[in-house]
């Protein structure tokens, strides 16, 4: 079959058959198709589109490319969450040991932080000595012996989406909604998790700007991941403005400890409790959303998914101090208030806004080769909604000296709004998905 057919069945809008798409993904994969072929075809797809038998077509060819874990069998349910990135998400810190200490398996393959999107791989790597680049067997271990692990995408787990999402991210074929469905569900659904659950971000900090987009985002992913075998559900969540006070790595982890230890900020221990509670009814644990709710909680509160995450931590050589006293995490050189200019109340904080400015400290990566500062970032960011005075601090900068403290402190002021009047209060979950209709 000639893979130049191919690319121009798509072009023309015609539906290409399982075992073409097939095909064309081990052909990738092993070399035969070029660069240039499979940019051609990823940008037919991103003007034609996919059928959702094309996508779940590619997803599971992209999967099988490389090794599928396998933890069926075992005494407990495996579950993992994605979430498609956003501000200030440490979500995935809390939840992956929430949902080891309520009785689930979570082997957990993230990801690294891009543009204003920070990544879980890159805020656990602020725990000094955490390695996330273990091989499989280590892994499979650890999710047994603890309950939950979090590593990257290794060489051997779904390689042709790794090749392909960085022929995507040069070529202008990232924003296609059958692509990204089947780049997430590939390597989430190599990892082995039986039950998945979505956080798609949607707002002026996510990918998907709209609601209607992050909608359409939702149910392919879970019309995908059904039409494979597997348990899902999609939250839409809001991320027009950063999620929690912290907005950084090692703040961020400071900040998932707190609710680990039961306090932390609401909207940051609702969330890790709602989609905790998703994985658990999916896979069995508990029988409703209901019951699973203030059970998780009381996880939360008696300290168990702390204990739980401090054994993942030490089983993958990070050094628990820093989580039992977390001012043993990397720590910025300058840490400054930045006051307000004027009272009023705390009106709007803009997602997008906020995210460059912690880019610009070095929190995050302009390109994927960049290298990070764990130490840089905001913390103890005013909620909106909050009554504030002339020159009381609406942040904490950390930064690497006082020229980038005073350029953060302009930019983050550019994207905080202080009104007269207190807003009214806006929904952090604004849809909730478990079929694709
Ligand atoms: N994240 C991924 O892993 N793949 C995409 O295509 C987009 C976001």
């Amino acid at each position: 079959m000639l893979t130049k057919w191919l690319i121009e069945r798509k072009r023309d809008g015609a539906e290409l058959l399982p075992e073409e798409i097939q095909a064309l993904m081990r052909g990738y994969a092993s070399g035969e198709i070029p660069d240039y072929q499979m940019a051609a075809f990823a940008m037919a797809v991103v003007f034609r589109g996919m059928t959702a038998r094309e996508t779940a077509a590619m997803t599971d060819a992209m999967m099988r490319t490389g090794e599928v874990l396998d933890f069926d069998g075992w005494p407990r349910p495996t579950a993992d969450k994605h979430s498609t990135g956003g501000i200030g998400d440490k979500l995935s810190l809390v939840i992956a040991p929430l949902a080891a200490a309520a009785g689930l398996a979570v082997p957990m393959i993230s990801g690294r932080g891009l543009g204003i999107t920070g990544g879980t791989l890159d805020k656990l790597e602020s725990i000094p000595g955490f390695n996330v680049r273990l091989a499989i067997p280590a892994f499979r271990r650890i999710v047994r012996d603890v309950g939950c692990c979090m590593i990257g995408q290794t060489e051997t787990l779904a390689p042709a989406d790794r090749k392909l999402y960085a022929l995507r991210d040069v070529t202008g074929t990232v924003p296609s909604i059958p692509l990204i469905t089947a780049s997430i569900m590939s390597k989430k659904l190599a990892g082995g998790a039986r039950t998945l659950v979505f956080d798609v971000k949607c707002g002026r900090g996510a990918f998907m700007t709209t609601l209607d987009q992050a909608r359409g985002l939702a149910r392919s992913l879970i019309r995908t991941g059904q039409a494979l075998n597997r348990r899902l559900a999609a939250v839409i969540t809001d991320m027009d403005r950063p999620l929690g006070a912290a907005i950084g790595n090692a703040v961020e982890v400071a900040e998932a400890v707190e609710v680990l230890r039961g306090g932390g900020p609401a909207e940051v221990r609702q969330l890790s409790i709602e989609l905790t509670a998703r994985m658990a009814v999916l896979s069995g644990v508990f029988v409703s959303f209901d019951e699973a709710c203030p059970a998780l909680a009381a996880l939360l509160d008696k300290g168990e998914a702390l204990e739980v995450f401090k054994r993942m931590v030490a089983a993958q050589g990070g050094d628990v101090r820093a989580i039992d006293n977390t001012a043993r995490l990397p720590v910025a050189p300058v840490i400054r208030d930045l006051p307000a200019p004027h009272a009023g109340f705390v009106a709007d904080l803009d997602a997008d806004k906020l995210g460059r400015a912690v880019l610009a400290l070095g929190a995050g990566r302009r390109l994927a080769t960049d290298s990070i500062d764990p130490s840089v970032g905001l913390s103890r960011l005013c909620p909106v909604g909050t009554a504030v005075e002339a020159g009381m601090p609406l942040a904490h900068i950390h930064a690497r000296g006082v020229t980038d403290a005073g350029r953060a402190e302009k930019q983050i002021l550019a994207g905080i709004v202080i009104a007269p009047e207190r807003p009214a209060e806006r929904p952090l979950i604004l849809e909730t998905l478990d079929s694709p209709a």
